[in-house]
């Protein structure tokens, strides 16, 4: 077979078969292996390479980010920064000064920093670890600044719990919309009530079926009212519209937390 061909084919099985792993094995990340996923990442397309990593294998400093969800087996704990800083010092060096919309720099940085991130993660998968992202770490930029020495203008995106899964726990493959009400062809499709329906049944059933919440006891209180939804019947749809109706974590807007970390946005 053509040997490209069947490349591509491995990168489909290791997309379509990854899964978010929360419990991880004894075993070591060695320095080869996180030098060579991490150089994957940096491989990513870039605007501007306005991503930095940093990362931790210190237990005694991931305790530090319990507060953050990191999960106590994880064997190397990677946050990953939009640096601007960096690219300052390469306009000082050329003599330029900075005249940019904060706002748009983020937006770039944000790009660098996933499409790194999404390659970090895969290429992790082809070496058969596992991983699970941390998406509280920005409203936490201030305890993730002292803990790792981060300055102003390099902000915290998302971390990444990294490890070699423990086999004994049973994962599976998360559903997702059906395709077509995510992709569309010519024009944007503004779904009718019937195609939401089918959206939330489809990762409803799938998430039930799974027992994922039940598993994970990760069902979000209600805000007021007595909770009539028991874990049986508690669902995705049901956990991400709790989630999206009432703010947790932070009493700070990220807006806020951004610019006191030296951006300037309005
Ligand atoms: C930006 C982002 C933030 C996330 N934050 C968390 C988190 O804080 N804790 C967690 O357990 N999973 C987190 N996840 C993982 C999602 O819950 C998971 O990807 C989703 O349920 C789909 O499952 P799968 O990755 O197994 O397909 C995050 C994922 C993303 C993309």
């Amino acid at each position: 077979m053509n040997s490209i061909l069947k490349t591509k084919n491995d990168l489909f099985n290791i997309i379509y078969n990854r899964r978010s792993i929360r419990r991880f094995s004894n075993e070591e990340v060695s320095n080869e292996v996180l030098e060579k996923i991490l150089k994957a990442g940096f491989r990513a397309p870039f605007a501007a390479q306005l991503c930095s990593v940093v990362y931790t294998r210190d237990s005694e400093k991931m305790k530090k980010f319990k507060g953050i969800g990191l999960y106590p087996s994880t064997k190397v704990f990677m946050i990953f920064f939009i640096d601007f800083r960096r690219m300052e010092k390469i306009m000082t060096q050329r003599g330029h000064t900075y005249d940019f919309d904060d706002g748009m720099t983020l937006w770039l940085g944000i790009q660098d920093v996933n499409l790194a991130i999404e390659n970090v993660i895969l290429s992790s998968e082809a070496l058969g670890l596992g991983s699970v992202l941390l998406g509280v770490v920005p409203l936490k930029a201030d305890l993730i600044s002292e803990v790792f020495n981060v300055p102003d203008r390099v902000f915290p995106v998302v971390g990444l719990c990294l490890g070699y899964p423990d086999l004994s726990v049973e994962t599976s493959i998360r559903p997702r919309f059906p395709l077509v009400h995510s992709a569309f062809e010519d024009s944007y499709k503004d779904l009718s009530e019937a195609e939401v329906k089918e959206c939330m049944r489809e990762m409803d059933e799938g998430y039930l079926t799974q027992g994922y919440y039940i598993k994970q006891r990760a069902k979000i209180p209600l805000k007021e009212g007595k909770d009539e939804i028991d874990y049986d019947k508690y669902s995705w749809s049901e956990h991400i519209s709790r989630k999206f109706s009432q703010r947790r974590w932070s009493d700070d807007t990220l807006f806020s937390i951004i610019k006191k970390h030296g951006f300037n946005i309005k």
